[in-house]
Protein backbone atom coordinates (compact mmCIF):
# COMPACT_ATOMS: atom_id res chain seq x y z
CA UNK A 1 0.00 0.00 0.00
CA UNK A 2 1.38 3.21 -1.01
CA UNK A 3 1.93 5.91 1.95
CA UNK A 4 0.08 8.44 -0.49
CA UNK A 5 -3.40 6.07 -0.47
CA UNK A 6 -6.52 8.29 0.03
CA UNK A 7 -7.84 5.85 2.63
CA UNK A 8 -11.09 8.47 2.93
CA UNK A 9 -12.20 6.91 0.52
CA UNK A 10 -12.80 3.63 1.48
CA UNK A 11 -16.86 2.85 2.34
CA UNK A 12 -18.90 0.24 3.54
CA UNK A 13 -22.56 0.26 2.20
CA UNK A 14 -25.23 -2.23 1.83
CA UNK A 15 -25.56 -3.94 -1.44
CA UNK A 16 -27.75 -6.22 -3.74
CA UNK A 17 -26.41 -9.89 -3.45
CA UNK A 18 -25.25 -9.36 -7.50
CA UNK A 19 -22.83 -6.98 -6.63
CA UNK A 20 -20.74 -9.57 -4.55
CA UNK A 21 -20.52 -12.06 -7.55
CA UNK A 22 -17.36 -10.88 -8.95
CA UNK A 23 -15.10 -11.32 -6.01
CA UNK A 24 -17.26 -14.40 -4.86
CA UNK A 25 -15.76 -15.50 -8.20
CA UNK A 26 -12.38 -15.03 -8.09
CA UNK A 27 -11.70 -14.81 -4.06
CA UNK A 28 -14.04 -17.72 -2.94
CA UNK A 29 -15.00 -19.71 -6.39
CA UNK A 30 -11.72 -19.70 -8.60
CA UNK A 31 -12.77 -22.94 -9.37
CA UNK A 32 -16.11 -22.11 -11.09
CA UNK A 33 -18.22 -23.29 -8.05
CA UNK A 34 -21.79 -21.90 -7.66
CA UNK A 35 -21.55 -18.24 -6.64
CA UNK A 36 -25.50 -17.67 -5.86
CA UNK A 37 -26.69 -18.96 -2.40
CA UNK A 38 -29.23 -20.15 -0.70
CA UNK A 39 -30.70 -17.69 1.08
CA UNK A 40 -28.60 -14.48 -0.96
CA UNK A 41 -32.32 -13.21 -1.79
CA UNK A 42 -34.05 -13.53 1.37
CA UNK A 43 -35.70 -10.53 3.04
CA UNK A 44 -33.39 -10.64 5.78
CA UNK A 45 -30.11 -11.81 4.75
CA UNK A 46 -27.67 -8.30 4.10
CA UNK A 47 -25.17 -8.21 1.76
CA UNK A 48 -22.28 -5.46 2.39
CA UNK A 49 -19.50 -4.18 0.07
CA UNK A 50 -16.28 -2.15 0.40
CA UNK A 51 -15.38 0.10 -1.82
CA UNK A 52 -12.25 2.27 -2.71
CA UNK A 53 -13.69 4.98 -4.94
CA UNK A 54 -16.05 3.15 -6.72
CA UNK A 55 -14.23 -0.16 -6.66
CA UNK A 56 -15.72 -3.36 -4.98
CA UNK A 57 -12.60 -4.16 -2.70
CA UNK A 58 -14.35 -6.54 -0.64
CA UNK A 59 -17.75 -8.08 0.41
CA UNK A 60 -19.12 -10.23 3.13
CA UNK A 61 -23.01 -11.58 3.58
CA UNK A 62 -24.81 -12.28 6.80
CA UNK A 63 -28.40 -13.70 7.47
CA UNK A 64 -30.66 -15.50 10.30
CA UNK A 65 -29.35 -18.67 10.75
CA UNK A 66 -29.24 -21.41 13.65
CA UNK A 67 -26.13 -21.49 15.33
CA UNK A 68 -25.12 -25.38 14.99
CA UNK A 69 -22.79 -25.31 18.15
CA UNK A 70 -25.16 -22.60 20.56
CA UNK A 71 -28.68 -23.83 20.23
CA UNK A 72 -29.67 -21.90 23.01
CA UNK A 73 -28.69 -18.17 21.13
CA UNK A 74 -31.75 -16.12 21.02
CA UNK A 75 -30.87 -14.55 18.30
CA UNK A 76 -28.24 -16.62 15.70
CA UNK A 77 -26.72 -15.03 12.42
CA UNK A 78 -24.42 -16.68 9.67
CA UNK A 79 -21.68 -14.65 8.18
CA UNK A 80 -20.99 -16.17 4.69
CA UNK A 81 -18.91 -14.88 2.11
CA UNK A 82 -15.92 -12.78 3.26
CA UNK A 83 -13.38 -12.07 0.35
CA UNK A 84 -11.45 -9.04 -0.15
CA UNK A 85 -9.19 -8.09 -3.03
CA UNK A 86 -6.09 -9.92 -3.17
CA UNK A 87 -4.13 -6.73 -4.06
CA UNK A 88 -5.30 -4.91 -1.07
CA UNK A 89 -4.97 -7.61 1.90
CA UNK A 90 -3.67 -6.76 5.05
CA UNK A 91 -5.21 -3.29 4.67
CA UNK A 92 -7.85 -2.97 6.94
CA UNK A 93 -10.70 -3.80 4.30
CA UNK A 94 -11.85 -7.31 5.99
CA UNK A 95 -11.67 -5.24 9.63
CA UNK A 96 -14.08 -2.43 7.67
CA UNK A 97 -16.30 -5.22 6.83
CA UNK A 98 -16.65 -7.29 9.88
CA UNK A 99 -16.78 -4.33 11.87
CA UNK A 100 -19.81 -2.73 10.12
CA UNK A 101 -21.74 -6.35 10.01
CA UNK A 102 -21.01 -6.62 13.96
CA UNK A 103 -22.90 -3.34 14.63
CA UNK A 104 -25.72 -4.35 12.05
CA UNK A 105 -25.80 -7.04 13.63
CA UNK A 106 -26.12 -5.80 17.19
CA UNK A 107 -28.88 -3.31 15.84
CA UNK A 108 -31.01 -6.37 14.80
CA UNK A 109 -30.39 -7.75 18.68
CA UNK A 110 -28.16 -10.29 17.10
CA UNK A 111 -26.19 -12.09 19.98
CA UNK A 112 -24.91 -14.93 18.38
CA UNK A 113 -22.85 -14.86 14.86
CA UNK A 114 -20.90 -17.71 13.75
CA UNK A 115 -19.60 -19.10 10.48
CA UNK A 116 -17.55 -21.93 8.46
CA UNK A 117 -14.14 -20.24 8.49
CA UNK A 118 -11.05 -21.33 5.87
CA UNK A 119 -8.88 -22.67 8.34
CA UNK A 120 -6.42 -20.08 6.50
CA UNK A 121 -8.73 -17.23 7.91
CA UNK A 122 -9.73 -18.29 10.82
CA UNK A 123 -6.62 -16.22 12.55
CA UNK A 124 -8.37 -13.23 11.52
CA UNK A 125 -11.54 -13.78 12.91
CA UNK A 126 -9.85 -14.59 16.11
CA UNK A 127 -8.98 -11.05 16.27
CA UNK A 128 -13.12 -9.74 15.95
CA UNK A 129 -13.57 -11.87 19.39
CA UNK A 130 -14.32 -15.29 17.15
CA UNK A 131 -13.45 -18.77 18.77
CA UNK A 132 -12.91 -21.70 16.98
CA UNK A 133 -15.29 -24.27 18.31
CA UNK A 134 -14.83 -27.10 16.01
CA UNK A 135 -12.02 -29.92 14.50
CA UNK A 136 -10.88 -28.52 11.04
CA UNK A 137 -13.21 -30.25 8.39
CA UNK A 138 -13.02 -30.64 4.42
CA UNK A 139 -15.40 -28.49 2.24
CA UNK A 140 -15.21 -30.59 -0.93
CA UNK A 141 -13.79 -28.21 -3.52
CA UNK A 142 -12.70 -25.35 -0.85
CA UNK A 143 -11.02 -27.09 1.51
CA UNK A 144 -10.14 -27.57 5.26
CA UNK A 145 -12.89 -25.28 7.35
CA UNK A 146 -13.34 -24.87 11.33
CA UNK A 147 -16.37 -23.75 12.87
CA UNK A 148 -16.21 -20.34 14.39
CA UNK A 149 -18.43 -18.49 17.22
CA UNK A 150 -18.66 -14.97 18.63
CA UNK A 151 -20.45 -12.81 20.93
CA UNK A 152 -22.46 -10.05 19.63
CA UNK A 153 -21.79 -6.89 20.59
CA UNK A 154 -17.93 -8.50 20.88
CA UNK A 155 -16.07 -7.99 24.04
CA UNK A 156 -14.74 -4.82 24.13
CA UNK A 157 -10.83 -4.25 24.07
CA UNK A 158 -8.94 -1.91 26.07
CA UNK A 159 -6.49 0.22 23.29
CA UNK A 160 -3.37 -1.52 22.70
CA UNK A 161 -4.65 -4.92 24.09
CA UNK A 162 -3.04 -4.91 27.75
CA UNK A 163 -5.03 -5.29 31.09
CA UNK A 164 -4.42 -2.92 34.01
CA UNK A 165 -4.29 -4.13 37.09
C1 LIG B 1 -9.51 -13.37 5.36
C2 LIG B 1 -9.62 -12.06 4.61
C3 LIG B 1 -11.09 -11.73 4.41
C4 LIG B 1 -8.97 -10.95 5.44
O1 LIG B 1 -9.15 -9.73 4.77
P1 LIG B 1 -8.10 -8.51 4.88
O2 LIG B 1 -8.69 -7.38 4.09
O3 LIG B 1 -6.74 -8.97 4.52
O4 LIG B 1 -8.17 -8.20 6.43
P2 LIG B 1 -7.65 -6.89 7.21
O5 LIG B 1 -6.56 -6.24 6.41
O6 LIG B 1 -8.79 -6.04 7.57
O7 LIG B 1 -7.04 -7.55 8.51
C5 LIG B 1 -7.42 -7.19 9.83
C6 LIG B 1 -6.40 -7.78 10.78
O8 LIG B 1 -6.43 -9.22 10.64
C7 LIG B 1 -5.15 -9.69 10.25
N1 LIG B 1 -5.35 -10.78 9.30
C8 LIG B 1 -5.82 -10.69 8.05
N2 LIG B 1 -5.90 -11.91 7.51
C9 LIG B 1 -5.45 -12.77 8.45
C10 LIG B 1 -5.30 -14.18 8.47
N3 LIG B 1 -5.64 -14.95 7.42
N4 LIG B 1 -4.84 -14.74 9.62
C11 LIG B 1 -4.51 -13.98 10.68
N5 LIG B 1 -4.64 -12.62 10.72
C12 LIG B 1 -5.11 -12.04 9.60
C13 LIG B 1 -4.46 -8.51 9.61
O9 LIG B 1 -3.06 -8.62 9.67
C14 LIG B 1 -4.98 -7.36 10.45
O10 LIG B 1 -4.26 -7.33 11.65
P3 LIG B 1 -4.01 -5.96 12.48
O11 LIG B 1 -5.28 -5.71 13.22
O12 LIG B 1 -2.87 -6.30 13.39
O13 LIG B 1 -3.68 -4.91 11.48
C15 LIG B 1 -8.88 -12.10 3.25
O14 LIG B 1 -7.56 -12.54 3.48
C16 LIG B 1 -9.49 -13.01 2.20
O15 LIG B 1 -10.41 -12.59 1.46
N6 LIG B 1 -9.01 -14.26 2.12
C17 LIG B 1 -9.41 -15.19 1.08
C18 LIG B 1 -10.86 -15.63 1.24
C19 LIG B 1 -11.15 -16.13 2.61
O16 LIG B 1 -10.42 -16.92 3.19
N7 LIG B 1 -12.28 -15.63 3.15
C20 LIG B 1 -12.79 -16.08 4.40
C21 LIG B 1 -13.67 -17.24 4.12
S1 LIG B 1 -14.19 -17.99 5.64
Amino acid sequence: MSADHDWATLTVAQVPAEVTHPLRRSVLRPDGGEITWAGDEDPATFHLAARIDERVVGVVRFSPAPCPWRPEARAPWQLRGMATDPALRGAGVGRALLVDGLIRLTDRGSDVVWCDARVTAAGFYERFGFTVVTEPFDKPGIGPHVGMVADVPPPVRRAGGRRSG
